[in-house]
C-alpha cells in the first residue's frame, strides 16, 4: 500500500493530495490548525485520505512531503524527520518569509537552506516551480509533463523521482540543492513554463489552462536558466 504524507494543506498541500488518492496513495494531511480544520478537504478526498497532526504526517510515509511556508521549517519535528528523505516544495517570498541574508546574498539556494534547518535529512526539491492552479490541469497530461527534481543524495533523489511519477510528472534531474536555482521564482524554469500562453498567465495566472511540457524542453530551459537577483525580490 502506498502511502504519503504531507505537510501544509493549502494550495500546494492539497493539489498534491488530490493527485495522491487519484494515484491510489492513502494520504495523511496536516496543517498548523489541526486535523478538525481539515474535515471538508478529507471529505472532498474520500475514504483513502485522514487529517492528522504533524508528528503522524511525519511518520505516515517513507517520504513526506512539505508544502508549508519557509518560517514553518524551524518548527517541525526535527527528531522524527531524522534521517528522512524529504520532499519540500518551499520557495522563498521576502513578503511572506521576511528578508534571509543567505538568500539574498546568493550564499545558499532555498533548499540549501532548508537543508541547513533540517539538517539531518535528504531534502529533494520538487513541486516547487508549477502554480497549483496547474498541477490538476497537467497530471497525466498527454503528453506528459515534466517537473524539475533536485536533491544531493542520489537514493533519495530516486525515490521522490519515482513519487513524482506516480504523481503524474516526469521528473527531470535539475542536479544538487547548489542547483536548484535553475527552477527558482524568477529564474527561467519557473511558473509561466507551464503556461497555454505567456501573456494572458501573467495577466490572470488562474485563467490560464496550462500546456504539456515535455522533459527535453524542460531539460533545454534548466541548461538556459538564470539566477535570480534575490535581493532586488519585490513579493
Ligand atoms: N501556491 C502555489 O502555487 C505554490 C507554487 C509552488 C510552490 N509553492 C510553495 O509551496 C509552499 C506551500 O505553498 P502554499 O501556496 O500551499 O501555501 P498556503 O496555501 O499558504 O498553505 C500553507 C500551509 O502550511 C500550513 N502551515 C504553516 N505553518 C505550519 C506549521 N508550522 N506546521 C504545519 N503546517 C503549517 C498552513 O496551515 P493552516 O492551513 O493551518 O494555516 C497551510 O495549510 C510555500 O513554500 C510556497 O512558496 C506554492
Amino acid at each position: 500500500m502506498k502511502r504519503i504524507g504531507i505537510i501544509g494543506s493549502g494550495a500546494i498541500g492539497a493539489a498534491i493530495a488530490r493527485l495522491a488518492v487519484a494515484a491510489d496513495y492513502d494520504v495523511l494531511i496536516a496543517n498548523s490548525r489541526g486535523p478538525k480544520s481539515l474535515v471538508d478537504l478529507v471529505a472532498e478526498l474520500g475514504p483513502r485520505a485522514q487529517a492528522g497532526d504533524v508528528q503522524e504526517a511525519v511518520a505516515f510515509s517513507d517520504i513526506p512531503v512539505l508544502a508549508v511556508p519557509l518560517a514553518a521549517y524551524a518548527n517541525l519535528p526535527v527528531a522524527a524527520l531524522t534521517g528522512r528523505t524529504i520532499l519540500s516544495t518551499g520557495n522563498y517570498y521576502p513578503s511572506r518569509d521576511g528578508r534571509i541574508a543567505q538568500l539574498d546574498s546568493l550564499e545558499a539556494t532555498t533548499a540549501e537552506y532548508e537543508q541547513t534547518l533540517l539538517p539531518e535529512t535528504r531534502i529533494v526539491k520538487a513541486f516547487n516551480n508549477i502554480v497549483a492552479h496547474h498541477i490538476p490541469l497537467l497530471a497525466a497530461s498527454e503528453p506528459r509533463t515534466a517537473l524539475p527534481i533536485a536533491g544531493d543524495d542520489a537514493d533519495a533523489k530516486v525515490a521522490a523521482a519515482s513519487m513524482v511519477q506516480d504523481l503524474g510528472f516526469d521528473a527531470v534531474d535539475a542536479g544538487t540543492l547548489a542547483e536548484s536555482w535553475t527552477f527558482e521564482p524568477e529564474s527561467g524554469a519557473y511558473t509561466a513554463i507551464y503556461a497555454s500562453s505567456r501573456n494572458g498567465f501573467s495577466e490572470d495566472y488562474l485563467a490560464d489552462q496550462g500546456a504539456p511540457l515535455s522533459a527535453d524542453r524542460l531539460r533545454e530551459l534548466l541548461a538556459a536558466s538564470h539566477r535570480p537577483d534575490v535581493a532586488a525580490r519585490q513579493f
